[in-house]
């Protein structure tokens, strides 16, 4: 399907998010175990990743697998990460030739070598690459990204390159994953519950949330302009008054 052209002339977001839930629940749905889900979400992945690139979305952020769901059956852990290694190894290739840079978000320590080294080879190939950037959240949490990112300036701290007090919220932001990449402007968490579970704590200060009952197997293009023309009519006012957002865009078009 080619993108809604309208959706194109309008104030797209510039970095997407999604919490793609609801694979285990689509499985049971249809009587088949929860892996099959999982293995059926890859083709949602697909189908998302080319709306970003078609529409012009630069960043797109995808959450695959939380710092907690380690707490799973043993055995869907490791289809998972199977999996995991599997479509990185299938799908680098395409993303390549899209002009795709890929990169993963996480803590890598706790995974494989053979996983690692496979992270690594993608990310080298495709780190060139400027037409859009994709981020996969692996053993993801926003509470890990916080606290790895206060280590780090405490690092810098210690090694008396700043002071204490020149910690503030922009060399924060320099420092949590992500940082080179525009603000997370739409945060979109399929499979109907409402909530973050730990996913870009920092990042969403200011993202507009949307919520949908699909599952996760099931959000094609379709859903997807759903989400965008919802952001596109919302007012973002980051604080400010309505009118003065009103006055700023009239500014801007005059
Ligand atoms: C999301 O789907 C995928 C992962 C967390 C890896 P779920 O597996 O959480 O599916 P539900 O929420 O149980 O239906
Ligand atoms: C969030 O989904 C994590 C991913 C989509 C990878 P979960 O299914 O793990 O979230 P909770 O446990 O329902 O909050
Ligand atoms: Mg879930």
């Amino acid at each position: 399907m080619t993108v809604v052209p309208q959706l194109k002339q309008q104030i797209l977001p510039q970095h997407v998010a999604i919490i793609m839930d609801g694979n285990g629940r689509w499985a049971e749905q249809q009587g088949k175990p929860r892996v099959w889900g999982h293995k059926k979400g890859v083709e949602a992945v697909r189908r998302s990743v080319s709306f970003c690139r078609e529409l012009g979305i630069r960043s797109l952020t995808l959450f695959a697998f939380s710092s907690e769901n380690w707490r799973r059956p043993e055995e869907e852990v490791s289809t998972l990460m199977q999996l995991f290694l599997l479509v990185l190894q299938k799908e680098v290739k395409a993303l390549h030739k899209n002009n795709i840079r890929l990169k993963i978000i996480g803590d890598l320590s706790a995974f494989s070598d053979k996983l690692v080294q496979s992270i690594k080879k993608a990310e080298a190939l495709t780190a060139a690459n400027n037409a859009m950037t994709l981020n996969i959240a692996a053993n993801y949490g926003g509470r890990w990204d916080i606290v790895a990112a206060s280590q780090q300036l405490a690092t810098r701290v210690q090694q008396g390159e700043i002071q204490p007090a020149e910690i503030n919220e922009a060399l924060f932001a320099k420092q949590v994953q992500m940082a080179e990449q525009p603000e997370l402007d739409l945060l979109i968490r399929t499979g109907g519950d409402l909530r973050i579970s730990n996913f870009l704590l920092w990042q969403a200060a200011y993202a507009e949330l949307w919520f949908t009952e699909t599952l996760w197997p099931d959000f094609d293009q379709q859903v997807f302009s759903e989400a965008i023309a919802a952001f596109i009519n919302r007012e973002r006012r980051f604080g400010c008054t309505g009118a003065q957002i009103r006055e700023l865009a009239a500014e801007n078009k005059g």
